[in-house]
């Protein structure tokens, strides 16, 4: 009898439920053991964090947002963040503790489901000898080797229902309103939302944007008795000038860079250039919170079955994907290699220049 261990690391993305409600039913199935660890690699670091999770457990999950096991974005065993006895936080290696326990636990197999960050945790600790497989999560839609995460659709949709909300109060009272979505160095919920939600202006940061044209396409919106106007600014995007906004240079644990800030700048130079009554908004986590979608839930239930599929031909070291219409399996090493982003040539950027979206070049 096989025994498995899951986990779910990162930022947190609606779908994480329908994958462990999958993994755990597939799995029982076939007369195998799941366990849940908690937060990340908690429950494997402090077996007491480690939860059996069977079928009965998980019955209702598939609808729910967010995710049982918990999940953490400072949560590197290879470099944990551990306050010591002086109150300081020292930086240490913590993965030859995970490792013996998921060997004591006598796994067969971790499954672990995360974005680019966890996902490479997951290949390192492959090179250590642990079988792993990792499920592709992220509402940010960039990773290169699937075709789609989970994840995107549900932020998307909550994208585009704020911009069609923002449209009337907007045309009310002929403002200009710039709305900041998460994303981080790639445009895609910028783009899908923006085109959907009938946007005038989408930024993002695969085209560097020039402020002049997106206040031109807002004057443009005026001399055509349009007196309100809606901006889509990406949390990455970056004006031409090379202008970067971000909230700090990352936390402990965490290298990258807090993104946000940006659509208040956008916002304050419309302000200033057009002397327009202009407002900015953050989506910010609203975003990746709520019911996944019918799209979502059906990609990370077909994530999680997959999964362990590849487990029982022991497929380790790989990455389940999205190959429409099926499900491959994709090296870690590779699937980790370099971030999808918006291609500008796609039908998808044709389209919002053929309806008029400024993309701000
Ligand atoms: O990667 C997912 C994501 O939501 C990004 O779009 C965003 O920049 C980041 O995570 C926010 O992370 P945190 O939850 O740490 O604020």
């Amino acid at each position: 009898m096989r025994k498995i261990v899951i986990s779910t690391g990162g930022g947190d993305a609606p779908g994480l439920n329908a994958v462990i409600f999958a993994v755990v039913n597939s799995a029982t199935r076939r007369g195998w053991e799941v366990y849940g660890s908690r937060s990340g690699y908690k429950g494997l670091l402090d077996l007491d964090d480690l939860v059996r999770l069977t079928p009965e457990d998980v019955e209702g999950i598939t609808p729910i947002g967010g995710t049982i096991l918990g999940s953490t974005n400072k949560g590197n065993p290879f470099a944990m963040p551990i306050e010591n006895l002086a109150g300081e936080i020292k930086i240490v290696d913590v993965s030859d503790r995970v490792l013996r326990n998921f060997q004591r636990m006598g796994f067969y197999c971790h499954i672990a489901v995360g974005g680019d960050g966890s996902l490479d945790i997951a290949h390192k600790f492959a090179e250590k000898g642990m079988p792993v497989i990792g499920v592709p999560k992220t509402i940010d839609n960039d990773l290169e080797a699937t075709d789609r995460t989970f994840g995107f659709d549900t932020a998307v949709s909550t994208a585009t229902e704020a911009l069609d909300k923002l449209h009337s109060t907007a045309k009310s009272h002929d403002r200009v309103m710039v709305v900041e979505v998460m994303g981080r160095e790639s445009g895609w919920i910028a783009l899908y939302s923006g085109i959907a939600g009938n946007a005038d202006a989408i930024l993002i940061p695969e085209i560097p944007f020039c402020i002049d044209s997106v206040c031109e396409k807002i004057s443009d919106n005026e001399l055509h008795d349009k007196h309100y106007s809606i901006v889509v600014v990406a949390e990455g995007a970056e004006a031409e000038d090379g202008h970067v906004i971000t909230k700090g240079s990352g936390e402990v644990g965490r290298q990258e860079a807090v993104l946000g800030g940006i659509g208040e700048w956008v916002s304050g130079e419309i302000r200033r250039r057009l002397g327009k009554d202009t407002r900015s908004l953050v989506l910010g986590h609203l975003q990746r919170g709520g019911s996944p979608t019918t799209y979502d839930r059906l990609l990370a239930l077909r994530f999680g079955a997959a999964a362990v599929r590849m487990a029982e031909d022991q497929i380790f070291d790989h990455m389940v994907a999205s190959a429409p219409p099926n499900m491959v399996s994709v090296p870690l090493a590779e699937a980790i290699k370099s971030r999808k982003k918006v291609d500008l040539a796609s039908d998808k950027v044709m389209t919002a220049r053929e309806i008029g979206i400024c993309l701000g070049d």
